[in-house]
Order: C-alpha cells, then sequence, then structure tokens
C-alpha cells in the first residue's frame, strides 16, 4: 500500500464569512495535496472550523442570535468557497461535532493523567480578537492608552479559576524538539521567533474558561469549558477518527504537514507539541507558516472597504486562474500582494498566451493538418529531443523538487520555462510553413509538441486542476495516466498512437481575461 501523507489547514473562526486568506492557504494546501497524490501517496487533507470561544461567543451575541447559529451559516459559507476552488477535502471538521468534543476530552484526559493539569486562577492580559493569552511584557500602549498584543489587537485584564497546562516544564523538550528536527518549524524566519520564545521560559497555560459556556465541556470539572486553542489544535486528531486509534488515525497520524498562517505559530509550535507530548502522543512533521496577502500592498479591512470576497474573484477570473496566480505570485512563506490587474495580467501572460495558445495552436494544427491522427512513425530530430527532454526535466525533476519544498512559485517558473522553450520551438520550426515543402517534418515537429504539452499538462495539474483535465481529456489521455507514474511510462505515446485515438477540433481552454468594468489601476 502507498505511504500515507496528511496535511492540514488551520481551521477558521466561522465568526464572518471567509475572506482571500483562508482561500489562499487552502489552495496552497490543496496544491500539495493534488501533487502527493499524484506522487503515488495516500493522502488526507483536513480542513473546518473553529467554532467555540469568546469571540464566536460574543460575536453571535452581538447580533442577538444562538452562536450555533451563526457557526452553522459561516461555517456553511467556509464549506462552499473550499469546494468552488476546488479543494480536495477529504473531512471538514467542525469543532462543534460531538465527535469532536470527544476528541477533545480524550486528548484533555490523556493530559490530566500524565500529571499536567491542575486547579488554579488565571490573572492576566487576553485578546478576544487572537483567542490568546499575553504576558505583560509583550504588550505595547495604542492610542488612548489601550494595551496591545504583539498582533496589535485590544487586550483585557482577566480574573478566573482556571485550569492550567504545565508549559513550564516542556521548555527543554520543546528546545530538543527544535534542534534535533531543523525542519520542524519552517520557514527559517519562523523557526527564529518560536526559539527566542521558548529560550526566554515558559509559564504555564491557562487551558480552561469559566466565565462562559462555549466551549468542550472539561471532564469532571462543571462550569469550565475548554480554552478554545486545545479544542481547536485537536481537530488535527478528530479529522482523522481520534479518540479511536485504529484506522485512520493510526495509518495517518503523525501528520506531515500543518499549514497555518504565520501569526498563529506560537499555537502550533509550542502549545501543540506540548499537549502531544504530555498526551503520550506522536509529534507532527512539519508546521509551515505562510505569509499574508495584501490587497494592492494594504491590509484588508472593512473600514478600507478593501475586504475582497474570494467567490467573486474566482467568478470574475475562473478558479485555476486563480489558484495559478496565487502561488506564480507569491514566494510562499512570504507576505505577498494582490490585485484583480495583476490576475488578469499574469493569467493572460502566462496561461492564455504562453501554455494555452501553445496547445491551442499545436492541437488545431494536428487536427486541420494531419486529421487529428496521432502517429509514432516519425523520426525526431535533435531539436525535438533536446525539447523533449527540456521538458521532461522540468515536468519529473525540477517542479516536483521546488513543490516537495512547498516552492510553490519557483516550480511553477520552471515549467514556464519550459513552456517557453515550446513557444520558441514552434517560432523556430514553423510547423504551418511545413505543411507543403516537407509535410514528414511537420509531423514530427506536431507530434513533439503534442507530447511536450501531455508532460506540461499533468505536471501543472495540481495547480490548474480543472484546466489541465479538460485539456488532457482533449488529448485522449485517460484518467489514470495523468500522474508522475505516467510520467515515467516511456511507452504512453506509442500506446496512445496505437490506440487509434484522433485529435478533435480543439477548445480553448484558458480564456483571455478582461478587467471588470471600473476596476484597475487607478
Ligand atoms: N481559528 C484559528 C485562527 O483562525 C486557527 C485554529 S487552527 C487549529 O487563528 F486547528 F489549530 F485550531
Amino acid at each position: 500500500m502507498s505511504e500515507p501523507f496528511y496535511i492540514t489547514t488551520a481551521i477558521s473562526y466561522p465568526n464572518g464569512r471567509p475572506h482571500i486568506g483562508h482561500a489562499y492557504e487552502a489552495i496552497a494546501t490543496d496544491v500539495m495535496a493534488r501533487f502527493q497524490r499524484m506522487r503515488g501517496r495516500d493522502v488526507r487533507l483536513i480542513t473546518g472550523t473553529d467554532e467555540h470561544g469568546l469571540k464566536m461567543y460574543q460575536t453571535a451575541r452581538d447580533q442577538g442570535r444562538a452562536t450555533i447559529d451563526l457557526a452553522d451559516e459561516m461555517s456553511g459559507y467556509f464549506r462552499e468557497m473550499y469546494r468552488k476552488l476546488n479543494i480536495s477535502f477529504d473531512n471538514f471538521m467542525r469543532t462543534s461535532d460531538p465527535a469532536h468534543h470527544r476528541a477533545s476530552q480524550a486528548i484533555w484526559q490523556a493530559m490530566e493523567a500524565n500529571g499536567d493539569l491542575y486547579l488554579d486562577r488565571y490573572e492576566g492580559w487576553y485578546s478576544v480578537r487572537d483567542e490568546a493569552f499575553y504576558d505583560e511584557s509583550e504588550l505595547t500602549e495604542g492610542e488612548g492608552g489601550v494595551r496591545l498584543s504583539p498582533q496589535g489587537t485590544p487586550v483585557e485584564w482577566t480574573v478566573e479559576e482556571s485550569w492550567f497546562f504545565r508549559l513550564s516544564a516542556y521548555q527543554d523538550r520543546l528546545l530538543a524538539l527544535y534542534n534535533d528536527n531543523p525542519d520542524f518549524i519552517r520557514p527559517e524566519s519562523r523557526r527564529n521567533e518560536v526559539l527566542r520564545f521558548v529560550e526566554g521560559g515558559l509559564k504555564d497555560l491557562s487551558v480552561s474558561r469559566t466565565s462562559f459556556d462555549w466551549g468542550v465541556p472539561v471532564p469532571g470539572s462543571p462550569g469550565h469549558v475548554m480554552y478554545v486553542w486545545v479544542d481547536a489544535l485537536t481537530t488535527y486528531l478528530s479529522g482523522i477518527g481520534y479518540p479511536d486509534t485504529d484506522g485512520d488515525f493510526a495509518r495517518f497520524w503523525p501528520a506531515n504537514i500543518h499549514m497555518i498562517g504565520k501569526d498563529i505559530v506560537r499555537f502550533h509550535t509550542v502549545y501543540w507539541p506540548a499537549f502531544l507530548m504530555s498526551a503520550g502522543l506522536p509529534l507532527p512533521r512539519q508546521v509551515f507558516g505562510h505569509g499574508f496577502l495584501f490587497n494592492r500592498g494594504e491590509k484588508m479591512s472593512k473600514s478600507l472597504g478593501n475586504v475582497v470576497d474570494p467567490m467573486t474573484l474566482a467568478e470574475q477570473f475562473g478558479v485555476d486562474a486563480l489558484r495559478y496566480y496565487l502561488l506564480r505570485e507569491v514566494s510562499f512563506g512570504q507576505d505577498g500582494s494582490y490585485s484583480a490587474e495583476a490576475i488578469v495580467r499574469t493569467a493572460n501572460a502566462d496561461l492564455a498566451n504562453s501554455f494555452g495558445n501553445l496547445a491551442q495552436r499545436s492541437l488545431s494544427m494536428i487536427f486541420k493538418n494531419l486529421g487529428g491522427e496521432i502517429s509514432n512513425d516519425y523520426s525526431p530530430s535533435e531539436e525535438d529531443l533536446a525539447l523533449r527532454s527540456t521538458v521532461r526535466d522540468a515536468a519529473v525533476n525540477l517542479l516536483p523538487r521546488e513543490f516537495e519544498e512547498l516552492s510553490f512559485s519557483v516550480g511553477i517558473e520552471e515549467w514556464l520555462r519550459a513552456v517557453f522553450a515550446c513557444n520558441q520551438y514552434v517560432d523556430t520550426q514553423a510547423p504551418w510553413a511545413l505543411r507543403k515543402t516537407d509535410p514528414e517534418r511537420m509531423r514530427a515537429v506536431l507530434m513533439t509538441l503534442f507530447r511536450a504539452i501531455r508532460t506540461l499538462a499533468i505536471a501543472i495539474r495540481p495547480v490548474v486542476p480543472s484546466a489541465a483535465d479538460a485539456l488532457l481529456d482533449q488529448m485522449g489521455i485517460a484518467d489514470d495516466a495523468r500522474d508522475f507514474a505516467a510520467l515515467a511510462d516511456t511507452e504512453w505515446f506509442a500506446k496512445l498512437a496505437a490506440s487509434g485515438f484522433a485529435v478533435g477540433q480543439p477548445v480553448p481552454i484558458f480564456p483571455r481575461l478582461e478587467l471588470p468594468e471600473g476596476e484597475g489601476e487607478a
């Protein structure tokens, strides 16, 4: 059986509708999941919504509605967005699900049995927006003397009876973890932040609340609900069946990658591994903290009026164009900027004009000049062989090497270089001019192009799944021959030629985009 690969997105607070940041993270995670599936791995991708905590409770209260009602509605939008964006998730976990409650109580009891939980009184700062406790020394002063968290959110003084987790006891084990597993926290800049934080010493963590009751009840402790991050992180376990430790959990835990935003690295690389160690569970292999996306370089905010609904972008420009743009444009791990005109520019330049046009022209000539016939009966020239090897190298070596490291933009650049090589080849070989003068040579050129396009379409499939599949459909490539094993099959072309498949009148795959009225550079 093939090797398992388990990847997760962070689960979002459904206190409002999803924004582009959620879409971005889900797309990157999905590209990795699809890529690994194409590598032959047995993949699980888990996502969901983080429905407990004070933020959800207060948002619902302010709207005069029940918290579960808000969660039901908003969670639905997240699920719908992931579907629309072609996110191939295996499970969408809602933390209000009773199965998730059972999982959270099970990990709690395991930590308690290990002697790491005790009852005391919490006095300190709390940010509802971050759902985080902060030390006095981490705060700054904002306008009017309000105290702000390192994320710039307001904090409030909180006093209540609370369960504590003995985080202070884990400092050495955490430092050893980072030291022994240099890839546990990526990228490097995030790792350094965490090292500094943990080296500074750890205080025990408040892990339950008594001032409200929206959460997972603490077992055997009436009046306490778990601190939202304790149950939220447990989604990574409940999403694959925990506390049932047979089945999927046995197969997929520990996770290969937790994909998260850079603002929640501390929860995932300090609290989470400590909880797991306490509960006697294996640790995830990697936490990747990606950057933020800015709308034309500005942070999105409701007051600036520049909050963009990812569903609108998907409708305006197409899901594949949006997916491609986000991964191509932003160097993964760093912050990035996006704008409607940049999406249009990139999709047109790379997808419509370069790859789409290459495919459309080549398949049209095969259809018109060769009656659609795919034939292995030609002898390739040196240029043909050189192009074949450039394309092959990009598809089976260069792009996968980068994608394996989550360097999506670099991997896509390698792919694009091979697309450019094909376009240059078409221009120099000028197959249209060979039709009368040297039809045999024309056949060799068009067959070389056919091979290259199929290989490039397979390689870029994780990024633009619908478009790549629509193209491969037109090329007679079977559904089960669109992965890396197929790219390693040297007989595929001979087999296709022998099958009698003929190319039909091609349908363009990547439309040229236009900016909607009223949008564009001011
Ligand atoms: N809801 C949290 C946030 O948006 C993320 C939780 S990720 C978790 O910041 F899975 F660890 F819970």
